[in-house]
């Protein structure tokens, strides 16, 4: 049983862990992931196993470099154009090529794969040691709140899934998805790359696909990403059985109270979203009232994440 976190000189050790077909949490700069062999179906269908996750439902796949993505999947100029952002926290949905070696269960069966190359040193040296694509969802148990540092994974799985430590994640919330096929480009989910700044890179407007849109994964169902505490949105103040998780000036309370950031920033509020959801669970305050978050920028990101964090429970 590896109970141990790896310390970020042993990569090697993680790399071993994987290659003999275990699972390895490791760090992104958007939050931790729970790696796997991609080309590995049981390595694979360790990670559904340890993170209770209902369904099979589509992986990430991680990969060290454009050569090896181009390898698993068919890049239209339109998505090469969006590639231009990495290694960073964006996950491109593309056509698979076929003969490709990633299981099948990777892409819960799909024609389409998943892939980013991550923006983190320990991240890329890992993929390289490990000399094949990585699957990963965040590494949490499911449904739970995404874990951005190395602490929080080992709390969350009870300490059985080894770790690679690299510190606290820069971004603090996950990748955006665009999904691209033919011509059209499509948000699946909101994350750490600004959709205006996407939209930038490619010189035009991108859609935002619907909550109930035909893809059913958790990290689209409407209840996702949940502390263990209940949260109300678009609190000017809390109430007297409340925290207060603020954004900018705080209002004077004698309640329990964190700052996102008290400047706004949006980059500040997205790295501390999920560790101060994380925190506050951690005190065991059973309410949460969050501050109003502006819908522009990253807030598009965290706005979706509170939301769904709030929503009622299954
Ligand atoms: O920042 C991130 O993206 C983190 C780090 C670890 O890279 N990973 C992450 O993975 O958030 P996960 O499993 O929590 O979310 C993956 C999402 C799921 O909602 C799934 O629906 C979507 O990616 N997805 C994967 N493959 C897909 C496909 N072929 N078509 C549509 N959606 C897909
Ligand atoms: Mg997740």
């Amino acid at each position: 049983m590896n109970k141990h976190l790896i310390d970020p000189q042993s990569v090697q050790e993680a790399a071993d862990i994987l290659i003999s077909g275990r699972v390895c949490a490791f760090p992104t700069e958007t939050v931790y992931g729970l790696g796997a062999d991609a080309t590995n179906s049981d390595a694979v269908l360790s990670i559904y196993e340890t993170k209770g996750r209902p369904r099979f439902n589509p992986l990430i796949v991680h990969c060290a470099n454009l050569d090896m993505a181009e390898s698993l999947a068919e890049f239209s100029p339109l998505a090469k154009r969006l590639a231009k952002a990495w290694p960073g926290p964006l996950t491109l949905v593309l056509p698979q090529k076929s003969g490709n070696k990633i299981s099948d269960i990777v892409t819960a069966g799909l024609d389409t794969i998943a892939i980013r190359i991550p923006d983190h040193p320990l991240a890329l040296d890992l993929i390289r040691a490990a000399g094949r694509p990585l699957a990963a969802p965040s590494a949490n148990p499911s449904g739970r709140l995404s874990p951005t540092n190395a602490y929080q994974v080992r709390i969350g799985f009870g300490g059985r899934v080894p770790v690679l430590d690299g510190g606290p994640c820069e971004a603090g919330v996950e990748s955006t998805i665009l999904k691209v096929v033919g011509d059209s480009v499509v948000q699946l989910r909101a994350g750490a790359l600004a959709r205006d700044e996407a939209e930038r890179m490619l010189g035009r407007r991108i859609e935002v696909a619907e909550h109930d849109a035909a893809i059913a994964a958790p990290g689209m169902l409407p209840s996702h990403y949940a502390p263990q505490a209940t949260l109300r949105l678009n609190a000017e103040a809390p109430f007297a059985d409340e925290a207060y998780l603020a954004f900018g000036p705080a209002p004077a309370t004698d309640r329990p109270l964190l700052n996102l950031s008290p400047t706004a920033r949006l980059h500040e509020a997205a790295r501390n979203l999920f560790a101060m959801l994380h925190d506050l669970d951690a005190m065991g305050v059973g309410k949460i009232a969050v501050a109003p978050i502006p819908e522009e920028g990253l807030g598009e990101a965290i706005n979706d994440r509170l939301q769904r964090a709030a929503a009622p429970r299954a």
